[in-house]
């Protein structure tokens, strides 16, 4: 049995992804067809949170049950883990009852503590550094809409967080060039614009980013567990807002992308969700359909014979 995780891309490789965008199209395409498609049968996804969600809890729960499997939603608030249980040892307990967990924390050494003791595949659903399931979800958008994006350029204006991180590595994972605006003491990370300067770099404005762009992206000011620093946040911000304008400056077929939720007037323009390059809603949706690819590319891995 190969026991794998799905902690950052880096954990697949670019094949690999290749197959669970392709995968997730297909999925995609059953279930708008209301075709029953039920592998996993008596299969349970246990979901950890400790941090709040929308579109993970729901996608990954929906996509659980429409596999003919169950989800047990596990709040840290009322499990043992909110009251200090060692993540080892719940990682030993939950993992000898369940098929598979996914995991929303805060540090990501959490998710991988929770890995190196889990008798079954895990999967990051959001740590302060990475979010690799919307990943998949913003790939098969970009696909569904332009086709390959290896060789494209990406603009991520905004925050150097998880969303950014995940990002960095998707431009070496897909191919493409990834050019990233952030306000000084909010870049991404050095190791990372280090290890990935073949395909990442880092610009002076949103507008040097937005120039050319075949996909621009951006996220909130402020991340869970940081609404502390939302006003200090929002001054430092103030011209790194995507909207109308800055579009103009990107390819005519540029499309945008937002993981949400979303802040009005803030990192987005009022109506930019509702602007003929934006395909959020899409992009939401296709959590559902990448994420059914993704456990079921885990669950098949696990039961592969050596
Ligand atoms: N994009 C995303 O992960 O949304 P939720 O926080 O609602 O899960
Ligand atoms: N960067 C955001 C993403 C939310 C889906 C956060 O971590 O809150």
């Amino acid at each position: 049995m190969a026991l794998r995780h799905f902690l950052t891309l880096r954990d697949l490789s670019s094949a690999e992804l290749e197959r669970i965008i392709h995968r997730a199209q297909e999925l995609k395409k059953l279930q708008h067809q209301n075709q029953t498609y039920q592998p996993f049968v008596g299969k349970v996804l246990g979901m950890i949170f400790e941090k709040s969600s929308t579109r993970t809890r729901v996608s990954f729960e929906a996509g659980m049950s429409q596999f003919g499997g169950s989800a047990i939603f596990l709040s840290s608030r009322d499990t043992q883990l909110g009251r200090g249980e060692p993540i080892e040892d719940s990682a030993r307990v939950i993992s000898s009852m369940l098929d598979i967990v996914m995991i929303r924390t805060f540090g990501h050494d959490i998710v991988e503590r929770f890995a190196s003791y889990s008798q079954v595949p895990v999967i990051n659903a959001l740590t302060d550094d990475h979010h690799p399931c919307q990943l998949l979800a913003d790939i098969q958008t970009f696909v569904e809409h332009r086709g390959s994006i290896q060789g494209k350029t990406v603009a991520w204006i905004g925050d150097g967080n998880n969303m950014c991180n995940s990002y960095i590595e998707a431009a070496h994972m897909w191919g493409f060039k990834l050019k990233i605006a952030s306000p000084a003491g909010y870049e991404p990370q050095e190791k990372f614009l280090t290890e990935y300067a073949h395909c990442a770099e880092l610009v002076s404005s949103a507008e040097d980013a937005a120039v050319n762009a075949d996909l621009i992206v951006t996220d909130v000011w402020a991340s869970m567990g940081q609404e502390e620093e939302q006003k200090i946040r929002e001054k430092a911000f103030a011209n790194y807002q995507v909207n109308e304008q800055l579009m103009q400056l990107a390819h005519s077929d540029c499309l945008f992308m937002h993981c949400l939720p979303a802040h009005r007037g803030e990192e987005i323009s009022e109506h930019m969700l509702e602007h003929k390059s934006a395909v959020v809603w899409d992009e939401a949706e296709n959590r559902l359909h990448a994420q059914k690819a993704l456990i079921e590319f885990l669950l098949q891995e696990q039961h592969q014979p050596l």
